[in-house]
């Protein structure tokens, strides 16, 4: 391969006034830079600030990603310097089991990678095998490269790597992506980020068969699963995030759907709470009609419409219930009609 390391600029420019002049404007040493200004004028801070307090737990994620920051504004500053460089490597793998954060945690690296001026665009293209391979002869190498086109310039998120891989199958298509993503993550690294997700057992096993994919993947974070009590934290913070709220005794069901949740089949970590929080309020919907309908006055209030019940909680299929239709409809006609 041509390129070196050090051949690569970098598309972005330092951000101007970081690097003191000769006079001794900011009381920094003539020639310094200020680590701490880069840190508030590219707002990475706010990112960072963000990324802990609307995401519950995951320390070791967080510190990872405070880790490549920190090492990210360093490499800024060396640049300022004119110190040599290589381009760092960021091609990352995000490995845990589903609902973990992995695909929020890489929207927000974009975010970082983005402030820093290390992608052109805030932007991140998720995708699986099916966007990058093909079911015939000659549909992979365009699939992926179509796909690599839209995400060029930005992250690169591809879920559930490993599909790409197929051992059993001979002439699997998936090889020929694989090809093409390698080449690209090399050649064109300092303008495409790609994140590769997916359960770590699985992931292990895929970059043992592809060497080359595993040597390219600067940074390894994974992401554990979390306690009842951190996803009783995540429930409570994603219904305030949307104007509701558990009351007391929809909180004590809540903490019991967790623990039962959590034994079941299927349970995806916070995705599971986001998805009990959905039926929750589908529920708390069809309650607050069938009261309003049976009532003289449909009214209600702010505070009942943005309060789930333990009822709401409660009759989840995970408390050994069966789901039950929602007769809505068949409510409406008499209250409707009595009501004109
Ligand atoms: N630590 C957290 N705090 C608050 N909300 C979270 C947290 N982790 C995940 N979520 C929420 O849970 C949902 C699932 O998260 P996300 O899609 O990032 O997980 P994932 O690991 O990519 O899952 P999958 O493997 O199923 O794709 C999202 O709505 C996300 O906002
Ligand atoms: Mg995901």
């Amino acid at each position: 391969m041509a390129t070196t390391l050090e051949d690569r600029p970098r598309t972005a420019p330092p951000p101007g006034g970081a690097v003191s002049g000769g006079h001794d404007q900011d009381n920094g040493t003539p020639g310094a830079v200020d680590l701490r200004r880069l840190y508030r004028d590219t707002g990475i801070g706010e990112v960072l600030q963000q990324l802990d307090d609307e995401l519950i737990g995951l320390a070791p994620v967080k510190e990872r990603i405070s880790e490549i920051a920190a090492y990210l504004i360093v490499d800024k500053a060396r640049r300022a310097q004119g110190l040599r460089s290589g381009s760092p490597s960021l091609h990352m793998c995000f490995t845990g089991n589903p609902g973990t954060g992995k695909t929020t945690v890489a929207q927000r690296m974009a975010d970082i990678l983005h402030r820093l001026g290390y992608i052109r665009h805030n932007h991140l293209v998720s995708v699986t095998r099916d966007d990058l391979v093909g079911q015939y002869i000659g549909h992979t190498a365009p699939k992926t490269r179509e796909v690599l086109k839209k995400a060029m310039g930005g992250v690169l998120f591809i879920d559930e790597a490993y599909y790409l891989y197929r051992p059993e199958n001979e002439r699997d298509y998936g090889q020929e992506s694989i090809e093409i993503l390698l080449q690209i993550m090399e050649n064109q690294r300092d303008d495409l980020v790609v994140i590769l997700a997916g359960y770590k057992s699985r992931m292990d096993t895929f970059f043992q068969s592809n060497p080359g994919m595993s040597s390219r993947i600067a940074h390894h974070i994974d992401f554990p699963d979390y306690s009842a009590e951190e996803l009783l934290r995540i429930a409570q913070l994603m219904v305030t995030q949307i104007d509701y709220r558990l009351d007391a005794e929809a909180q004590t069901a809540m903490r019991e759907y967790v623990e039962r949740r959590m034994s079941q089949a299927h349970f995806a970590n916070a995705r599971s709470i986001r998805n009990a929080l959905d039926r929750a309020r589908l529920r708390q919907a069809a309650r607050l009609f069938r009261t309003a309908m049976s009532a003289r006055e449909g009214d209600s209030g702010k505070d009942e419409l943005m309060t789930i019940a333990a009822a709401d909680i409660r009759a989840s299929r995970v408390f050994g219930n069966e789901p039950r239709p929602q007769k809505i409809a068949a409510a409406l006609p008499e209250a409707a009609i009595s009501d004109r």
